[in-house]
């Protein structure tokens, strides 16, 4: 089989963001956009993947890990340099190299292994992932000849008029002949509008050399979004949420406000969980079936068992067990486990505690550092006082006790059954 390599270009500053946060590290969904672009790339079962870093090289480094070999790209002159970089590890193999830029984050491994597909049984030495863009302002323009065969590609700086009203544009991800890429390489300059080394110009130095080079057209403009500007940034994220919920609608999820609704690209939902507008699902949640999670609530990193509620509340690294009530207006900060039928309501704050089977704290209380067992009951405005100005300390409850309103546990304190 032909060997297949990727390079990830990712060395860019992100001047258009106008942040100091490196383009390909902001998160789409919670997730770094760089690692949206290496997570697709798994599936395709690469013998090597190089991604060029420049710009917060160190950062993008420790984001990526061991998903990738590193080249440095000091000055960022274009993208074809920055390909050129990868030459030390890749110019001598022979095989097809897969190209994708660190900040189109949606395009999906099928659109890449049909990408590389249409490429290899072609015989192309290029073929381009082009798509038609409702709005092609930004992009590279692909011209084609009469015979409607790809001759080159041009950059919105450079194009003249006529090509600007071409809609056919270039996503920045290619499949090249390997070796094709590297020879070609050595001929780009920078002779533009922007000055730089055009990857781009690759297009036409092959076609002058009469080589075959194709375009691979995908339908689906939102999936090759290039992330400029904080504009696009957010309209990828509307995409990657649509698709996020569909599939989870798909697989038997109820999502009564998708527009409204964020869950992340870890998250694990079964089957007959509802979820009403205003819900934020992150990290690697875990939503058991007939939960019923919002109205206006923010769950991550959390277990909630089957046929719990959740309702506008805020519930971070913690265990929730089955048919357990939270909310309205519960804070439930990380550590905290809630066994089955637990009830926690209308301003309680818990942290580090363990509630027992069907233990109720229904008004008003904090409950901090805490063992408690079950059937315990909490009265209205109960306070585990944990912290004396230095020290946490434990309150430890055992099963069935009752707890008067306005009750002051000053820890460390034990309470038998
Ligand atoms: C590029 C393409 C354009 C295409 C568009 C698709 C070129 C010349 N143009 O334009 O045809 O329509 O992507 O989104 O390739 N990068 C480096 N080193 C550099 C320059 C860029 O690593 O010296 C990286 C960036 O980090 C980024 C990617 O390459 O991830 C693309 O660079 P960017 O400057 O965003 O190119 P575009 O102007 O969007
Ligand atoms: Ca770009």
């Amino acid at each position: 089989m032909v060997k297949r390599f990727a390079v990830v270009l990712a060395a860019g500053q992100g001047t258009r963001m106008k942040s100091n946060l490196y383009k390909v590290l902001h998160p789409i969904a919670g997730r770094p956009m760089v690692l949206h672009v290496i997570d697709q790339l798994k599936s395709l079962q690469l013998d090597k993947t190089t991604t060029v870093v420049g710009y917060g090289a160190e950062e993008v480094i420790s984001v990526i890990g061991e998903r990738s070999e590193f080249v440095t790209q000091e000055e960022q002159l274009g993208t074809g340099q920055a390909v050129m970089k990868a030459e030390g590890l890749l110019g001598n193999l022979d095989g097809t190299t897969l190209i994708v830029c660190g900040d189109t984050p949606l395009i999906t491994d099928k659109t890449y292994e049909a990408l590389i597909e249409h490429h290899e049984s072609s015989g192309a030495k290029a073929t381009i992932l082009t798509t038609n863009a409702p709005n092609p302002t930004g992009y590279g323009r692909v011209i084609r000849n009469e015979k409607n065969e790809v001759e080159r590609i041009v950059e919105e700086a450079d194009a003249s008029n006529v090509e600007r009203t071409v809609q056919e544009i270039n996503t920045g991800t290619y499949c090249f002949d390997n070796r094709a890429l590297f020879e070609a390489l050595k001929n780009v300059s920078n002779d533009n509008a922007q000055g730089e080394y055009y990857l781009t110009d690759v297009i036409e130095i092959l076609k002058n050399k009469q080589e075959k080079v194709e375009a691979y057209l995908t339908f689906d403009f939102d999936e090759t979004i290039g992330i400029n500007d904080r504009i696009a940034l957010a309209e990828a994220e509307t995409i990657l949420k649509r698709r996020i919920n569909a599939q989870h609608m798909r697989n038997g999820v109820t999502i009564i406000d998708p527009e409204n609704c964020y869950i992340g690209p870890d998250v694990e939902i079964e089957q007959d969980v509802t979820i009403h507008p205003g819900t934020i699902i992150t990290g690697s949640s875990v939503i058991k079936s007939k939960a019923v999670i919002g109205p206006y609530s923010e769950i991550q990193n959390c277990t909630v068992g089957e046929g719990s509620l959740i309702t506008q509340s805020v519930v971070k690294d913690s265990v929730i067990g089955k048919n357990v009530n939270v909310g309205p207006y519960v804070h439930i900060r990380p550590e905290t486990q809630l066994e089955d039928e637990v009830r926690v309501g209308n301003f309680v704050e818990l942290k580090k505690a363990s509630l027992g089977k069907g233990t109720k704290a229904s008004h008003l209380s904090y409950i901090g550092d805490a063992q408690i067992g079950s059937n315990v009951n909490f009265g209205c405005g109960t306070i585990t006082v944990n912290y004396d100005g230095i020290k946490k300390h434990e309150t430890i409850i055992g099963d069935d006790a009752f707890i008067g309103c306005n009750t002051n546990l000053i820890a460390p304190v034990t309470i038998g059954d």
